[in-house]
């Protein structure tokens, strides 16, 4: 039985401390949405099982925003009666559409040069995913280009992804290192991370995947790769603050259960929190390793086997599943998204954007989710917002429509979320704000 605790979904209106005084000045309202999915949870916990599907939603709904943050939200007759707009304030009429909370991608790998087009011909003709890794390809072929870039193009290149997200309507991100695979290559890795964040209006969450692969010049030493790892790159990563959390590539032919255990738990000792990708070409038991180190999450999982699963019920780890990856290696499994639900598991959705799987459209991965992973639309949004959030440890922040929360809002030209699925492969996004501003707006 899952040990999680079940939240009940609240309906926020007007926070207590706003009720008496002064009413702060509203800067932006949205109004009349036809249909305002808040995922108002209760804080910190992800939703499981049959909540995956309740949204909260709000009809005629509205959202007022004070200084970046959600100081109202209700529907718009509440709204006029509490927060009246002054002349100032920015009004957003949202008759017949959606409006959810902005997209949280809890895995992605933006830091990267080079393009690996040409491997698709490669899958075409029935090339694996480490046939061509192996043959130099895949990671290693990114890696070398990788290497090469200046720390300004990573910059650059990481600019023009997030600029697509933000206009699919993404709003905060997790990103790694893992094309550099030395210590100078992953530190200017890091520092584009670190400098996008500055820079860009979508969040940056920071991770270090220095063990992605084994570079070529450690080909065969594996384990003395792991000790660089462990003694020298992890010690200076985490001295410099540059990651939040630390990752491994856990996979057969890659990293072993023994050499992720050992990278993660120093990592731990570093102040970093742990997180895996597992089980996605092979089983490896890598499901019961991320319950054991309490992963905050663990991406891919198409393989993981069921003593994994029942593990995982028990933890407080995210299933965070990447129905991209699947689709572009062109493989007839996905994870056990269904089965996941069932048992409790809470799970999120990412777009693991990488050289090998590229998208910046989590409209897509959710279409993805539901087509090949059987979520129902209201599933897949819930993946994609709230329990993203709770992924990457942010859930008292964003994820939800909820007073004092970041105002991190999408507005849909369609009427209801299950058009997010249904009308797919286009961009269905009219406006993205970011902490209370408009950052995108397309009619
Ligand atoms: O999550 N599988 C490992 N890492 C990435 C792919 C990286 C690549 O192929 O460049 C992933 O799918
Ligand atoms: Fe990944």
């Amino acid at each position: 039985m899952s040990v999680r605790s079940t939240p009940t979904p609240r309906r926020i209106k007007r926070k207590d401390s706003n009720s008496n005084d002064q009413i702060p000045q509203v800067d932006l309202i949205i109004i009349h949405a036809n249909e305002l999915v808040t995922m108002d949870t209760a804080h910190g916990v992800p939703r499981v099982g049959l909540e995956m599907k309740d949204l909260a939603i709000i009809p005629d709904g509205a959202v007022a925003i004070s200084r970046g943050s959600i100081i109202f939200v209700g529907t718009t007759k509440e709204l006029y009666a509490n927060f009246p707009p002054s002349e100032e304030s920015v009004i957003i009429n949202a008759t017949n559409r959606l409006v959810t909370p902005g997209f949280v991608d809890p895995h992605t790998h933006i830091i990267f040069d080079g393009y690996r087009e040409n491997e698709l011909e490669m899958k075409l003709a029935g090339k694996s995913y480490i046939e061509i890794l192996e043959s130099g390809g895949g990671i290693l072929k990114t890696v070398k280009a990788t290497r090469k870039a200046p720390l300004a193009r990573l910059i650059k290149n990481g600019k023009t992804i997030l600029n697509r997200m933000m206009k699919y309507g993404t709003t905060t991100i997790e990103t790694k290192s893992g094309y550099g695979l030395d210590i100078e290559n992953e530190i200017k890795s890091l520092l584009a991370i670190k400098e996008l964040n500055l820079e860009h209006p979508i969040d940056i969450i920071s991770t270090f995947l220095g063990a992605h692969a084994v570079p070529p010049e450690f080909e065969g030493k594996t384990d003395e790769y792991v000790e660089l790892v462990i003694s020298e790159m992890i010690p200076r990563i985490a001295k410099e603050e540059l990651a939040e959390f630390c990752d491994v590539f856990c996979e057969k032919g890659i990293f072993s259960i023994e050499q992720t255990k050992n990278i993660l738990s120093t990592a731990i000792k570093h102040g970093m929190k742990p997180q895996i990708h597992i089980d996605e070409i092979v089983d490896t038991n890598g499901a019961l390793l991320a319950a054991e180190l309490n992963a905050v999450q663990v991406g891919h999982m198409l393989k993981s086997n069921d003593k994994g699963l029942n593990a995982l019920q028990k933890s407080k780890t995210i299933a965070t599943l990447l129905p991209g990856t699947p689709f572009c290696l062109m493989l007839k499994d996905y994870a056990p998204a269904r089965k996941m639900i069932k048992m409790g598991i809470p799970i999120a959705l990412a777009i693991d954007l990488n050289p090998n799987c590229w998208t910046e459209s989590m409209q897509m991965i959710i279409t993805l989710a539901c087509y090949h992973m059987k979520l129902s639309p209201a599933e897949a949004l819930t993946a994609a917002t709230i329990n993203a959030a709770c992924a990457i440890e942010r859930q008292e922040e964003i994820g939800s429509l909820e007073v004092g929360k970041k105002a991190d809002i999408v507005v849909f030209d369609v009427p209801n979320h299950n058009f997010l699925p249904y009308q797919f492969g286009v961009n269905l996004v009219s406006k993205v704000i970011k902490n209370g501003k408009v950052v995108v707006d397309i009619d």
